[in-house]
């Protein structure tokens, strides 16, 4: 399969490249394809011809969209509505990563993908729209919601990733502070990548919740890296009316990998698993 992968030098993306290496992947970043702009996105895509679009980009600085939804909207739902037209001119399948933002987060417990989503903040709601735009216009797709990602490259939007900001404050000896009071589960983008390979090439379209297995709130993510990178860190829990935000977060958005199991593809590890190899993994490159 030839894939069009755009937002390659993003985390998901870095990590993406080898877990499709069965397939031809032709890797584009923001330089070479700006998604946001339909003419060149269109001219560049139809003439690469790929069967395949897998679209990890974003905007996802989530408190930073509450003040610019205009940003917002045109990444996460006007550009994904150009992959859409171009994905079904081209007969193709466009692969779209969402997110567990999408959920109003007063479940206790796991969401399926039969869950109604209720978004709370500008980010997930231009994510929710980008989401309709696939499922109602896009022949092929596969729509795949995720949760707290975390990958060797770092995220480009956010500037690094939770784990490493943990563990950078951890080493210049400031007290850390995380909040107790959302729960998720944190996913390995390794993980992702290699569940996303595993899915592509069956053709049962639709949508997917594809997160590491179990479920902890950024409390207790931030207590497990330090306990399995032997760090002796100031840490304590807080809560979200303490740790204020301008973008509301659900208090839970766990998400169950109910279709991947249904298929009997679920190859998702437990995130404490996912996480001690995310830290020897990353540690050559720290
Ligand atoms: N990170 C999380 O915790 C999380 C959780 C749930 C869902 N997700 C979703 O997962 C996906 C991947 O996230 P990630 O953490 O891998 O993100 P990331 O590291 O920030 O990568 C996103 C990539 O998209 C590129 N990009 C942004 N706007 C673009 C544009 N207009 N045209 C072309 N490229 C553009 C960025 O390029 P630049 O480097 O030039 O900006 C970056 O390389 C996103 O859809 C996100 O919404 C993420």
């Amino acid at each position: 399969m030839r894939i069009a992968l755009l937002g390659a030098n993003g985390q998901l993306g870095h990590d993406l490249v080898p877990a499709l290496q069965e397939h031809e992947v032709i890797s584009l970043t923001r330089k070479e394809l700006d998604v946001t702009d339909y003419a060149q996105t269109r001219e560049l895509l139809l003439t690469m011809s790929p069967d395949c679009i897998l679209n990890t980009t974003a905007y996802h600085r989530v408190d930073d969209c509450e003040s610019r939804p205009n940003v917002a909207y045109e990444a996460n739902a006007i550009a994904v509505l150009n992959l859409v037209r171009v994905a079904n001119d081209l007969d193709g399948i466009l692969v779209h990563v969402s997110t567990d933002y999408v959920f109003g987060g007063t479940a206790r417990q796991p969401y399926t993908e039969d869950a109604v989503p209720f978004p709370l903040s500008v980010y997930a709601n231009s994510k929710l729209a980008g989401e309709f735009l696939v499922r109602s216009i896009c022949k092929k797709h596969f729509l795949i919601r995720t949760c707290g990602l975390y990958g060797i490259a770092g995220s480009q939007g956010k500037g690094g990733n939770f784990v490493e900001t943990m563990i950078a404050k951890a080493k210049r000896g400031e007290s850390i502070r995380v909040v107790s009071d959302q729960v998720v589960t944190p996913t390995y983008t390794m993980d992702l990548a290699h569940q996303i390979a595993r899915i592509l090439p069956l053709q049962h379209f639709g949508l997917y919740h594809m997160t590491n297995e179990g479920s902890c709130t950024w409390y207790d993510f931030a207590s497990a890296i330090f306990q399995l990178s032997d760090i002796d860190a100031d840490l304590a829990p807080t809560t979200s009316d303490v740790y204020k935000t301008p973008a509301i977060r659900p208090r839970y958005s766990v998400m169950e990998n109910a279709r991947l199991k249904q298929l009997g593809l679920n190859e998702m590890r437990h995130w404490r698993d996912a996480l001690a190899a995310y830290l020897k993994e990353k540690a050559p490159f720290r």
